[in-house]
């Protein structure tokens, strides 16, 4: 079986780790190819909670190779963090790869990503303050530290210097902060550079090669589709490509060797950060929703945005990814509504929109058009056939598949790893 990619097709936390620890046991290798520590993955395993930011989420699983591609942008201290807090708990992490192309995310990154956004004010993204744009806009703007520059005092040296020269310049006189030292970022970068050698490589070719010999790769995005800095809803987005195309690229592998997209759906909507939400909430449901689904942020705690399903985005997240196969999560968290409504189109100043509106202005004013189902009380948490589900949340469940784009393969029915439906193999013959 070759590659399969998971994607997030809402604006993330839609459960990518947990579809991650889902397929864990029969995969080999488990990539992150794009953003940082931004992502925040909760995994559950027994009574075990797991919180994974910068790692892959199939680094739980024994047996499975995590790879940190080329298109992740890497905070070393970070990485050390959590490596070091899962071995405490017994995690085996020594089969971890990390691309010699991946950027690095230093001081001075972090430090930019939160004057800017004070800067911005009302305007501010709501980013997560781990310098993960200041990141790519150096890489972009090719003054980038990549992680092979650990291994060369010189070159590295010049690298912080020059990158400093300008932005020094920026943090004192525009944002009137300290000047960064450039000794004392070499200095930190350069103590971890030891334990980071044995696992530096050239991912892109162990990954072929794995291909190659019939492995099972799977991709892991973090954040999401509407959340990609192409196909998002911009400048509202993170900065990295959070869409299936982004797998390759920031991987190394061809496009063609990807046989599989799994977009990861909850069974409604939320949000962190600024931006267009045309389903959100402000009244007691969305209260529900947010107390139901415990929906608080997993990296920085922050209260989420919460919505009702969005079947436009659900479209444009299938189209835009080539989504083969849904996972609809958080079944369970709608339990207990007497109605549920679905957005299935929106309205922007009388105008009916059935697919996402190509001006950004237009979804600042889109108005969902709502459908209406009906919604079940019996408990879903023990269901793991289709069948044991109650009538309405099977109707529910066929209704949005059928204006989602593509068929729903998995159901989630609560944030344990068993508690799930599955109709489709997402690994078996298509
Ligand atoms: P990710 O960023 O996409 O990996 O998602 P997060 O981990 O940030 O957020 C998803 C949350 O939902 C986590 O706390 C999961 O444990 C939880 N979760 C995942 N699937 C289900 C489900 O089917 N039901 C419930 N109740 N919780 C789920
Ligand atoms: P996972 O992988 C939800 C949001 C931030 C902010 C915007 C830009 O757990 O789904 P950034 O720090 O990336 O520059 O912030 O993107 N954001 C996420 N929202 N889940 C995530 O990751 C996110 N990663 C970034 O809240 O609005
Ligand atoms: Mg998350």
């Amino acid at each position: 079986m070759p590659a399969i990619v998971i994607i997030g097709a809402q604006w993330g936390d839609e459960g990518k780790g947990k579809a991650t620890d889902l397929l864990g046991s029969r995969i080999d290798y488990v990539v992150k190819f794009n953003g940082g520590n931004n992502a925040g993955h909760t995994v559950v395993i027994g009574n075990q909670k797991y919180a994974l930011h910068l790692l892959p989420s199939g680094i739980l699983t024994p047996g499975v190779t995590p790879v940190i591609g080329n298109g992740v942008v890497v905070d070393i201290e970070v990485l050390f963090d959590e490596l070091d807090a899962l071995i405490a708990r017994g995690v085996d992490v020594s089969k971890l790869r990390v691309s010699a192309n991946a950027h690095l995310i230093t001081h001075y990154h972090r430090t930019l990503d939160k004057v800017t956004e004070r800067f911005l004010g009302s305007r501010s993204i709501g980013t997560t303050g781990r310098g993960i744009g200041p990141a790519y806009a150096d890489k972009i703007n090719r003054v980038g530290l990549r992680v092979q520059d650990l291994f060369d005092e010189n070159i590295l040296r010049q690298k912080v210097e020059a990158a400093l020269d300008q932005k020094n310049h920026l943090l004192v006189k525009i944002y009137n902060r300290r000047a960064i030292s450039a000794d004392e970022v070499v200095e930190t970068l350069l103590s971890y550079a030891e334990r980071l050698r044995p696992m530096v490589a050239d991912t892109a070719l162990e990954l072929h090669h794995a291909l190659e010999a019939g492995k099972n790769v799977l991709f892991e995005a973090g954040q999401a589709t509407m959340l990609d800095v192409d196909h998002g809803t911009y400048p509202f987005v993170t900065s990295s490509s959070a869409t299936a195309g982004g797998a390759s690229t920031g991987s190394g592998i061809g496009p063609g060797q990807i046989s599989r997209v799994v977009g990861i759906v909850k069974a409604y909507t939320t949000r962190v950060g600024a931006g267009p939400f045309p389903t959100e909430l402000f009244d007691a449901s969305g209260e529900f929703l947010r107390s139901q689904g415990f929906e608080f942020g997993t990296t920085t705690g922050r209260p989420r945005r919460c919505g009702w399903y969005d079947a436009p985005i659900a479209r444009y997240s299938a189209r835009i990814n080539g989504v083969t196969d849904f996972v609809l999560t958080k079944l369970d968290v709608l339990t207990g509504l007497e109605t549920i409504p679905v957005c299935v189109a929106y309205e922007v100043d009388g105008v009916r929109f059935d697919e996402m509106p190509v001006s950004q202005s237009d979804f600042h004013h889109a108005k969902p058009i709502y459908e209406e189902f009906p919604g079940w009380s019996d408990d879903i948490t023990g269901a793991r056939s289709f069948d044991d589900l109650p009538v309405a949340a099977q109707n529910y469940v066929l209704a949005i598949e059928k204006i989602s784009g593509s068929r729903i393969s998995v159901i989630g029915v609560g944030p344990g790893r068993d508690e799930v439906v599955v109709r489709h193999d997402l690994l078996g013959d298509w």
